[in-house]
């Protein structure tokens, strides 16, 4: 009878187990309403480890900080590609990558080293700040006035600068014979078109990672694919400073996979939406609470100046453009805090592992549970995040949270007394650590860098409330705020 209506019975030595209350949804409505408050509830009632049905689905919740070691080294019972090959084609509906599957030979997880890390590092960051730069001081996007304010929203300013921005960087710029200006007016409405698709899709993403159909959603279906219309390769093809990243792929898709056409396309939109979901709300949380908070302000400003004076430049809206290399970038300890803080208090997303086979889980308590084959084992870090054991008032923002007595990158935290390894977690970990976390940083600390030098900012209204985080996207990534705020 247990079999039959789905309900799993704990075996001995298996973690607690919660079935829910509803037939195949299991307990994915309390979880999804407030996936932290209802994590806590279980953790209290079960310990470091239990399991929930979700969806079907059987997740073992792992909450022991000093155990994500277990999980995060990769052992030969885990695998990461399953879960991760086959959300991205339920999203963007391209054959699977997934090896096993035959599609393709190509090793995705290489292809995303060599073209977002390392040495393809610098490249990346110049071309950003070019195009910030354009964007920001010399465009119809934003109007930078010395005689009267502006006023927008904090949130419609960061997508529209950095969607265009990144957008360019990555995919470059249409070759085109008309005259400069025409162009760039016609490029400047790919793009804002671009934005417009983007949103409409992503709208909708929680629900094509939860199973749904894209069918189902009409709007949301025209626009991812009017997306990957403009990356056809005979349209990306006709683009100059492509990144290393979109030629790479590009090439590997024609070499090593048996993709069609438009599965190809629908490949460079997975990239679209990955290099911008988490950038862009993390781009508004970081300058909402570095405008909110005098202390964070002054910090950054003077880091600005110190790093502008020590490269003699000057920021002046007609000026030569500012550059920065990696170095400098990478030596901005205040930028590098103000962003951590903001992403502690706005990451929301899950890492997860599917079991190969039954095995036996270590704790770091000596303790082991059994795992059943095909199982997910998740972790989630706002559990981390909020853990008042680990971030004194975990709900307040402290700019300088992530600096250390000598101003560099703190990165001794403790729980308990004993010194954690795992303490911040919004780029994921171990093998499926986000790829793009160093341009993600950099992007943002560039953005922060410039709307510093050449802009006085603050609030409307400078006793402004935080605005409560939209937790429908909980376990995606950074989350978005359910309204903007206003600044000038
Ligand atoms: C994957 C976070 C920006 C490219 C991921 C994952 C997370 C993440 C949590 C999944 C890890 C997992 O599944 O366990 C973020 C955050 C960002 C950011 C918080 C910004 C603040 C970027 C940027 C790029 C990028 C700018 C590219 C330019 C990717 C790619 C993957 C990925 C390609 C998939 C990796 C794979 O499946 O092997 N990111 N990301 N990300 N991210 Fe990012």
């Amino acid at each position: 009878l247990w079999l039959a209506v789905g309900i799993r019975r704990r075996n001995p030595g298996e973690p607690p187990v919660e079935n829910g209350l509803i037939p195949y949804l299991g307990c994915a409505l309390q979880f999804g309403a407030n996936p932290l408050q209802f994590l806590r509830s279980r953790q209290k009632k079960y310990g470091h480890i239990f399991t929930c049905k979700i969806a079907g689905q059987y997740f073992h919740f792992l909450c022991d900080p000093f155990s994500y070691h277990a999980v995060i080294r990769q052992g030969r019972h885990l695998d990461w590609m399953k879960f991760h090959f086959a959300t991205s084609v339920k999203a963007f509906g391209h054959d699977s990558f997934d090896p096993r599957h035959g599609h393709t030979t190509e090793n995705l997880h290489q292809t995303f080293l060599k073209t977002l890390q390392g040495e393809a590092l610098p490249s990346l960051i110049d071309a950003m700040m070019g195009h910030l730069q354009d964007i920001m001081l010399d465009s119809d996007t934003v109007r930078p006035c010395a005689e009267r304010w502006q006023v927008d929203g904090i949130f419609v300013f960061c997508y529209k600068v950095m969607f265009e921005s990144g957008y360019l960087t990555l995919f470059g710029k249409e070759l085109g014979r008309d005259k400069p200006q025409a162009r760039q007016a016609a490029q400047r409405a790919l793009v804002l078109n671009a934005l417009e698709n983007f949103k409409e899709f992503d709208k909708i993403f929680p629900a094509l990672v939860a199973g749904l159909p894209i069918h189902v959603f009409k709007s949301a279906h025209s626009a991812r694919e009017n997306l990957a219309k403009t990356m056809h390769a005979d349209n990306l093809s006709k683009r100059e400073n492509v990144s290393d990243l979109i030629s790479m792929r590009m090439i590997l898709n024609d070499s090593l996979s048996t993709f069609n056409d438009i599965s190809k396309a629908r490949t460079h939109v997975a990239l679209l939406w990955a290099s911008q979901a988490n950038t862009l709300p993390a781009t508004f949380w970081s300058l909402f609470y570095l405008i909110r908070s005098p202390d964070a302000m002054k910090a950054a400003r003077e880091e600005v100046q110190k790093v502008l004076q020590s490269t003699g430049q000057k920021a002046e809206p007609n000026g030569p453009r500012l550059t920065l290399t990696r170095e400098e970038l990478d030596n901005m300890h205040v930028l590098d805090s103000v962003i951590k803080e903001a992403m502690r208090l706005s990451s929301a997303s899950m890492n997860v592992r599917v079991a190969k086979d039954n095995f036996l889980l270590h704790l770091d308590n000596q303790e082991a549970y059994h795992i059943r084959k095909d199982d997910v084992i998740a972790l989630y870090p706002p559990m981390l995040h909020f853990d008042p054991e680990i971030f004194e008032d975990p709900y307040e923002y402290k700019y300088d949270r992530f600096l250390d007595e000598d101003g560099q990158e703190k990165n001794t935290f403790f729980r308990g007394g004993r010194r954690l390894r795992y303490y911040y977690m919004p780029f994921g970990s171990g093998v499926t650590k986000c790829p793009g976390r160093f341009f993600a940083i950099h992007e943002i600390k560039q953005f922060l860098t410039l709307a510093l030098s050449y802009f006085e900012m603050e609030l409307l209204d400078p006793l402004v409330k935080v605005p409560p985080l939209d937790q429908s996207r909980a376990g995606l990534g950074i989350l978005q705020p359910t309204y903007d705020v206003d600044f000038r």
